[in-house]
């Protein structure tokens, strides 16, 4: 049943292999959060293609092991490791970004979840900063620094972002949710000032894929969910079409339901408590 689901929801995506190549030839790929799940698998799709990749993660051993894969291949791969949440590790990894010369496209898509109950958050502040540091301040730090570089390239930066952020928000994800919101809305509103100088952006606003990141929400093993290679498929096409957004062809649908439930729940609360007064 599932798979059937998952068939109509997550609809194939077919890749130009010649056109992704005429966008790569030559290019330095920045991907943040390489070492695992969707990262990876962009990371072994672009393996193919005569271009510079840049992995960088905390796990230094599986980004060695990616391009020793990678390297078998035609992609010339450079890795870096950092805890990009660290602001000396960051500076360091940033000497060595405009240390390549040239950067053309960056994948922002380095991230961490948490589901938790505000109750049990409530001893937890660092919950919202770590996540925060991650999706939020680090990426904008990151860009901060590169856009001359991206301007020079007449680059592009992919959001790797989620459907949350478009959807009324769920209990349990606040940390995370709010974190992802935020860089979403970070990057629209930047959008128009980099559109106008050559700077293509792209938001990939993904649904539920199976990656480590939702392994540990028992809920989520057995509901329909995207493959992280389709996801990586999806990040891929883009840097050809540089549309300025991917999102699932039903999210319009979820989108008008979050609009209706919120109000017919606010509507029915309201009318309980006028009965009750
Ligand atoms: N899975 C989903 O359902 C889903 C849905 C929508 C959007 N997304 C987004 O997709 C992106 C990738 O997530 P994923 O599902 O592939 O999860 P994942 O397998 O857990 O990958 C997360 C990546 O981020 C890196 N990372 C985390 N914290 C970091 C830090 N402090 N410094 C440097 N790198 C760090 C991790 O590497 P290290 O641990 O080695 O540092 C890992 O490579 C995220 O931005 C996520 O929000 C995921």
């Amino acid at each position: 049943m599932n798979k059937l689901l998952e068939s109509i929801l997550f609809l194939p995506t077919t890749l130009h292999m010649q056109k992704l190549h005429s966008h790569l030839a030559g290019k330095t790929v920045l991907i943040t959060g390489a070492s695992s799940g969707i990262g990876k698998e962009v990371a072994y799709l672009l393996a193919d293609f005569e271009c510079h990749l840049i992995l960088v993660a905390r796990r230094g051993h599986l980004l060695q092991s990616i391009k020793a894969e990678i390297e078998k291949q035609k992609a010339k791969v450079s890795i870096f490791q950092a805890d990009l949440r660290a602001e000396d590790e960051l500076t360091t990894f940033l000497s060595f970004l405009h240390n390549q010369g040239t950067l053309d496209i960056i994948i922002n898509n380095a991230g961490l979840s948490i589901r938790r109950s505000i109750y049990e958050s409530l001893e937890r502040y660092h919950d919202f900063t770590r996540t925060m540091t991650i999706n939020y301040f680090a990426p904008v730090r990151i860009l901060l620094s590169t856009i001359p570089l991206l301007q020079k390239s007449k680059g592009q930066i992919i959001n790797v972002s989620t459907i949350n952020t478009k959807l009324a928000p769920v209990p349990y994800f606040a940390a995370y949710q709010s974190s992802k919101a935020a860089f979403d809305v970070w990057v629209r509103s930047v959008l128009p000032e980099l559109r106008k100088n050559n700077i293509a952006i792209t938001t990939v606003y993904l649904p539920l894929v199976r990656t480590p990141m939702i392994e540990p929400t028992p809920g989520y093993r057995n509901v329909p969910a995207m493959s992280a290679y389709q996801a990586a498929k999806l990040i891929c096409k883009s840097i050809y079409t540089r549309r300025k957004k991917y999102q699932p062809w039903w999210l319009i649908f979820g989108q008008l339901a979050s609009v209706f439930l919120t109000n017919l729940m606010d509507f029915s609360k309201k009318r309980k408590r006028n009965e009750t007064n």
